[in-house]
C-alpha cells in the first residue's frame, strides 16, 4: 500500500524523506517520487520501480528544508513514472494515499485534461482550482469534504509558501515532532529514526506546519495530544500488533472499503449474466473463495458454476461452450498451478478473468481481464485480508447493480473485530482438541473449508471441514467427549438440517461452538458466536470470526504464526 513522508525543518529534507520512504518499503510499492523546495522553486523527481531508481536523482547532495515523498502501490492506472506521486497542478503539489471515489465527476466538472491516469492528479487539480479563488489553502482544506468523496491522507506544498500542509479522512496520517523539525507520515516507521513523538490526525483534521504545528477542524484550532511510540521498528511495521497476521486481520475494514470504493463508480465489474457457464479456479484459500460464491452465483445468474482446484483443473478434461468464462483467483498472481490452469483455459480459447492482489503479476498479465482487489501487501503466510477482499469483489460481480447492499459492511466488520475477548476465550478450549471438526452445508460448508485450513496451518491442530450431512457416513466415529466441533449456520434454507447434525455430535459429547445469524435452540451450543446480520456478505463476517479463532488458538500454543512450518507465501512450483 502507498506510503507518505513529508518533512519541514532543517536543510536535510531530501535525506529525511528518502530514509522515511525506505522505512515504509515493507508496505510494498511499484514507483516512488519526491517534491522538494529549492530556492523558490518546487522540483519533482519520480521513478518507476524501487527507491534506488529515485535515489539516482540525488547523487549530488541537495539542500532543502521542505519536501514530500511517496511510494505508490498502483490503484488507478499502471505503475509507471507518470502515475507516480507527487502530482502537481497549478500552484499545488501533493502526495496522496486513499481513493477519490468521485474523481471522474470532478474531472468533468473542472474540465481538466489529465496527464496521468490517477485520481490523485484530479484531487490536485481540484485543490488548485479552489485555491485560485482566494489563495487561502487552509480555507480550501476546511471545505474539502463538501466536494471530495472517498478516503485521503494528503501532504501538500503550495508555491511560494514555506509551510507544509496536510489533511486526512479515512486514511491514516501522523505528524512527527522533534526540535525545530516536523514530519508527516502515513505510518510510524517513517519517522522513528528521528523522533518517537507524534500527533495522530483524526478524520477531517488538517494542519499547517511552519515553525510550529497548527491543527484545525472546520476552521477551529484543535489542541492535540502528543503520542509517544515506545516500541522498536519491527513493532512499528506491525502497527504495534504482535504479528502481521493480526495486523492484516485488523486492516480488513480499510482494505474492504478500498476494494469497494475502487469499483463503485466504475464500469469494470464484468456482467456475468452474459455467460452460460463459469469455472472458478484457485488453490487453497483462493479455491475456498470460489466455493463461497458458487451458490450465490448459481442462484443469481441461473447458470452452472464449477469450482475447481487449480492443480486438478490443469490436468482434467474441460468441457466448455462459446459463452464460457474461467475466473482464476490468486492473491500473489504467481501460483504455478493457478497460472497453468489459466494458460490451459486460454489455449482452449475460453475467456478468462483474473481476481488478483499483486499488480503486474504474471496471472494479472496473462488473463484477458484482471480485477485487482485492494488488499495491499499481505505479509503473513496465512491469507486473511486477501481472502475477504476476493470474496467481496466476487460478491460485487454478483450484485453489480445493487452495490448499496455493501454500505454497512465496514461497520459490521468492525463489530466482529470488537469481540476479541470472546475469540480468545473459545480458542483456549479449542486447543485441547486432538481433532477439530467444522460443520456446515452449501455456502456455510465453504466457510468451514477456510476455517479448518486457517486453524490447521497456523496452530498445527488436525482439523477437517465436513458437509454437515456427511459426518455420519464415517467420520463421526472420531467424535468423543470434548472434541471441538465448530458449526456454521447462515443459510436459512438448510439451518434445521445442520441443527440436526449438531445434535448428533452433541449426543457424543462434542464441545459445540456455533457461528450463526439464525435462531437456534437454547441448549444446543456450548458457545454461540452470534452475527446479527442477514446481508449477502455475511460470509465475510463469518470468515473473520474463523480467522480470529485460528489466530488466538495458534497464539495460545506459541506457534510461529506469520511463518508456519513448511509453508511459503507464494507457491511458484507445481
Ligand atoms: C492459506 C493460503 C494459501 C493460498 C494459496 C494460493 O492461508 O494462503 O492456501 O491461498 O497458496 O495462493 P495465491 O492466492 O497467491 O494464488
Amino acid at each position: 500500500m502507498c506510503g507518505i513522508v513529508g518533512y519541514k525543518g532543517k536543510d536535510k529534507a531530501i535525506e529525511v524523506v528518502l530514509n522515511g520512504l525506505k522505512n515504509l518499503e515493507y508496505r510494498g510499492y511499484d514507483s516512488a517520487g519526491i517534491a522538494y523546495v529549492q530556492g523558490n522553486k518546487i522540483k519533482i523527481k519520480k521513478a518507476q520501480g524501487k527507491l534506488f531508481n529515485l535515489e539516482e536523482n540525488f547523487k549530488n547532495k541537495i539542500e532543502s528544508n521542505l519536501a514530500i515523498g511517496h511510494t505508490r502501490w498502483a490503484t488507478h492506472g499502471e505503475p509507471n513514472q507518470i502515475n507516480a506521486h507527487p502530482h502537481r497542478v497549478g500552484n499545488i503539489t501533493i502526495v496522496h494515499n486513499g481513493i477519490i471515489e468521485n474523481y471522474n465527476e470532478l474531472k468533468n466538472k473542472l474540465n481538466y485534461q489529465s496527464k496521468s491516469d490517477t485520481d490523485t492528479e484530479i484531487l490536485a487539480a481540484y485543490i488548485n482550482d479552489e485555491y485560485q479563488k482566494n489563495k487561502n489553502i487552509l480555507e480550501v482544506l476546511k471545505n474539502i469534504n463538501k466536494d471530495i468523496i472517498g478516503s485521503y491522507a494528503v501532504g501538500i506544498i503550495v508555491d511560494n509558501d514555506d509551510s507544509l500542509y496536510c489533511i486526512r479522512k479515512d486514511s491514516p496520517l501522523i505528524i512527527g515532532l522533534a526540535e525545530s523539525e516536523y514530519f508527516i507520515a502515513s505510518d510510524v516507521p517513517a519517522i522513528l529514526d528521528y523522533t518517537n513523538e507524534y500527533y495522530i490526525l483524526e478524520n477531517d483534521e488538517y494542519a499547517k506546519i511552519a515553525d510550529r504545528v497548527d491543527v484545525y477542524k472546520n476552521g477551529k484550532e484543535i489542541k492535540k495530544k502528543k503520542n509517544i511510540f515506545e516500541f522498536d521498528m519491527e513493532a512499528a511495521k506491525k502497527n504495534g500488533y504482535e504479528h502481521y497476521m493480526l495486523k492484516e486481520i485488523m486492516e480488513q475494514p480499510t482494505v474492504l472499503y478500498n476494494t469497494l470504493a475502487a469499483y463503485k463508480n466504475s464500469d469494470d465489474l464484468v456482467d456475468l449474466s452474459k455467460y452460460s457457464e463459469i469455472d472458478i479456479v484457485g488453490c487453497g484459500s483462493a479455491y475456498h473463495v470460489g466455493m463461497a460464491v458458487k451458490y450465490i452465483m448459481e442462484e443469481k445468474f441461473n447458470l452452472p458454476v464449477n469450482v475447481e482446484i487449480a492443480s486438478e483443473y490443469r490436468y482434467k478434461k474441460v468441457f466448455y461452450t462459446s459463452k464460457h468464462l474461467v475466473i482464476v483467483i490468486s492473491q500473489s498472481g504467481e501460483t504455478a498451478d493457478t497460472l497453468a490452469a489459466l494458460m490451459k483455459a486460454k489455449n482452449l480459447g475460453i475467456e478468462t478473468l483474473a481476481i488478483v492482489n499483486v499488480v503486474g503479476s504474471t496471472i494479472a498479465r496473462e488473463a484477458d481481464k484482471v480485477l485487482y482487489i485492494k488488499a495491499g501487501v499481505e505479509k503473513a503466510v496465512a491469507t486473511t485480508k486477501a481472502y475477504t477482499c476476493q470474496l467481496l469483489l466476487l460478491l460485487m460481480l454478483c450484485y453489480r447493480n445493487d452495490l448499496k447492499i455493501f454500505d454497512k459492511l465496514n461497520d459490521d466488520v468492525n463489530d466482529v473485530l470488537s469481540k476479541i475477548d470472546m475469540f480468545k476465550k473459545i480458542s483456549k478450549k479449542i486447543i485441547n482438541g486432538k481433532d477439530v471438526f467444522f460443520l456446515g452445508r452449501l455456502d456455510d460448508y465453504s466457510y468451514c473449508l477456510e476455517g479448518s485450513l486457517k486453524l490447521k496451518e497456523i496452530s498445527y491442530i488436525h482439523s477437517e471441514a465436513y458437509a454437515a450431512g456427511e459426518l455420519k457416513h464415517g467420520t463421526i466415529s472420531l467424535v468423543e467427549e470434548n472434541t471441538p466441533v465448530i458449526s456454521i449456520i447462515t443459510n436459512k434454507i438448510i439451518a434445521d438440517k445442520t441443527i440436526s447434525n449438531i445434535k448428533e455430535v452433541k449426543a457424543r459429547g462434542a464441545y459445540n461452538v456455533i457461528i450463526t445469524n439464525q435462531k437456534i435452540p437454547n441448549d444446543l451450543a456450548d458457545e454461540i458466536i452470534y452475527i446479527d446480520n442477514k446481508k449477502e456478505y455475511v460470509g465475510i463476517l463469518v470468515i473473520i470470526c474463523l480467522q480470529l479463532l485460528a489466530y488466538y488458538s495458534a497464539l495460545e500454543l506459541g506457534r510461529d504464526i506469520d511463518m508456519p512450518r513448511n509453508l511459503a507465501k507464494s507457491v511458484t512450483v507445481e
